[in-house]
């Protein structure tokens, strides 16, 4: 049985954030005394191989595939920021991805939730599927349509929230109730657009918490990294096994550099909520705009889910300008602060088209069934000074 635990709320009404995050983002697993130099920084071990005393009998590192020092302090200091036990680093976030699906054999069934990033979509129907592998889409805001659609074969569910791009809430802990009344049900939370400042899945009930750190908890657009973050030492053992089995596993130069974005991610994802919700409420007034999805808006239509929980909210919004894709467009184009590219999560705003971009290799009518019609706009909204993001929203808005 799961212990009920009550939490205190912050002044906008989300889970109020315990102390202690942003010093284990900096400290966890970076002890100076662990290196003979006494490095505050954690060194970038470049090594492939280390020097044994005997034949097999070593510090516990033989081949960097295996064990990097690096990324041990990263993978070290990744487990905490989610309360977590083990953290494993993968060399993308598809990489993750593919990594969780090996974990699964023949003749198993994997539940999805339908408004999916696009690459994860991508994995379980184009690669799990040949490997005899099932995968049913379900919306999993409809608690009724996930519990018809689990199957005796139901192995994996794959939760989203929020989703990529139309910020869709799922209630993580629902869900996690339903799956787990099959035996041996892991669930993955993808937990990329939150980061764990905002959201930790595991204490919701899901088995796994996956990430793209490429976004924000690297946050400065310079490495693609992924991981898997767990309680469970079996599922741990087996997913180590095919970090280093599979051999997707990231550089040490990438670890280093990703340890450095983790020790300003509470900073950073403090200023993406209060810039991502200012850009919110100043585009949901605004004449050319049709409506705006983010989950710090009251008429988001899981505010009150997002409140009960996550700690916030993040840089990401959805925008549906009144028109298609001239008006697009042209708003795209007439961004001058913001810039028009994929990715998200970085201290940079950026702002794209997910019906030509992220999503532009789906069909139209797989498209229309998402509701990712050509207005729309996702924003990642950045760390900049607010007034600059406002205004060039302003003179891109007015050459529509
Ligand atoms: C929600 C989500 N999950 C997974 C991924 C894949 O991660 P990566 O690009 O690091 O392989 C992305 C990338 O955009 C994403 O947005």
């Amino acid at each position: 049985m799961r212990k009920v635990v009550h939490h205190s709320v912050d002044k906008d009404g989300f889970r109020a954030q315990p102390k202690g995050f942003a010093t284990k983002a900096i400290h966890v697993g970076q002890d100076p005394e662990q290196w003979s130099c006494m490095a505050v920084v954690p060194p970038i071990l470049m090594s492939s191989t280390y020097k044994q005393h005997a034949p097999d009998e070593h510090t516990g590192f033989k081949y960097s595939r295996l064990r990097n020092p690096t990324r041990d302090v990263l993978e070290r200091c990744l487990a905490s920021l989610d309360n977590a036990k083990f953290g494993l680093t993968f060399s993308t976030g598809l990489g993750a991805v593919t990594a969780l699906i090996t974990m699964l054999k023949s003749g198993d069934h994997i539940v999805a939730e339908r408004d999916l990033y696009g690459g994860s979509c991508t994995a379980f129907t184009k690669i799990a599927s040949k490997m005899n592998i099932s995968v049913d889409f379900v919306d999993f805001t409809d608690l009724g349509k996930v519990e018809e659609i689990v199957k005796p074969n139901t192995k994996l569910f794959w939760v989203e929230s929020p989703t990529n791009p139309l910020l869709k809430v799922v209630d993580i802990e629902a869900v996690c109730k339903i799956a787990h009344k099959l035996p041996e049900v892991v669930v993955v939370v993808d937990n990329t657009f939150l980061s764990p400042y905002f959201q930790r899945p595991l204490e919701l009930g899901a088995d796994i918490v996956m990430y793209s750190l490429s976004k924000y908890m690297n946050g400065h657009s310079d490495v693609i990294m992924g991981a898997a973050i767990m309680n469970d030492e079996t599922l741990y053992q087996k997913l180590q096994f095919l970090q280093n089995a599979t051999g997707i596993v990231p550089s040490p130069f990438d670890c280093y550099l990703l340890n450095r974005g983790l020790k300003t991610l509470a900073l950073r994802m403090e200023r993406h909520r209060t810039n991502a919700l200012a850009v919110a409420k100043f585009l949901e007034g605004h004449p050319k705009v049709d409506r705006v999805l983010h989950p710090g808006l009251p008429s988001h239509p899981q505010h009150a889910l997002s409140k009960k929980q996550t700690y916030g909210h993040s840089g990401m919004v959805a925008v549906f300008l009144k028109g298609g894709l001239d008006e697009a467009s042209v708003f795209l184009q007439s961004l001058r602060v913001f810039t028009l590219a994929e990715s998200l999560g970085g201290v940079e705003s950026l702002a794209g088209s997910p019906s030509r971009m992220t999503f532009g290799s789906f069909a139209p009518e797989e498209r229309a069934a998402m509701g990712i019609v050509d207005g729309l706009i996702r924003l990642s909204v950045g760390v900049e000074d607010i007034d600059d993001l406002l205004e060039d929203l302003q003179q891109a808005l007015e050459s529509v």
